[in-house]
């Protein structure tokens, strides 16, 4: 089966939604065969972000994703990357619809960055890629 990288971004750790998003993953069905409290460091995020170096948020997204705790979880299932990301919903977690993980618990704080809870691998390629980065041993 497929697996995805998803991230508790900072700030759904601080706000005591992990338990929510990781329980909305179970119940569809996917698995969660990783899971670890991570800090992130700005070489990590380099690689994990190599596609957004350099554009206008990126500092402050890095910022934002050093402001605390992580939690990195691979996360197990058929199309389980298509899947979370729509578990997840749109990135502006404003227009996110309803029922989605940023759609429900989100909104635009009036901030820089997009402080939208939550990353999901975008393709098949990412994910390989970001679960080495975030899961080395
Ligand atoms: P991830 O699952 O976090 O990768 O979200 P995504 O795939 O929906 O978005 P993308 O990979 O394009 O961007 C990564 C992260 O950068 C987003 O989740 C946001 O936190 C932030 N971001 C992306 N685009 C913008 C933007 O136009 N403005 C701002 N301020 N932040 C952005
Ligand atoms: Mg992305």
């Amino acid at each position: 089966p497929e697996r995805t990288l998803v991230l508790v971004k900072p700030d759904g750790v601080a706000r005591n939604l992990t338990g929510e998003i990781l329980t909305r993953i179970e119940r569809k069905g996917y698995r969660i065969v990783g899971l670890a409290l991570r800090t992130a460091d700005p070489d990590l995020l380099a690689a994990h972000y190599a596609e957004h170096v350099g554009k206008p948020f990126y500092q402050p997204l890095v910022d934002f994703m050093l402001s605390g705790p992580i939690v990195a979880a691979v996360v197990e299932g058929h199309r389980a990357i298509e899947g979370f990301r729509s578990l997840a919903g749109a990135t502006d977690p404003t227009v996110a619809l309803p029922g989605t993980i940023r759609g429900d618990y989100g909104r635009d704080w009036g901030l820089k960055v997009q402080q939208n809870l939550v990353h999901g691998s975008d393709s098949a390629d990412s994910a390989a890629r970001e679960i080495a980065l975030w899961f080395p041993a």
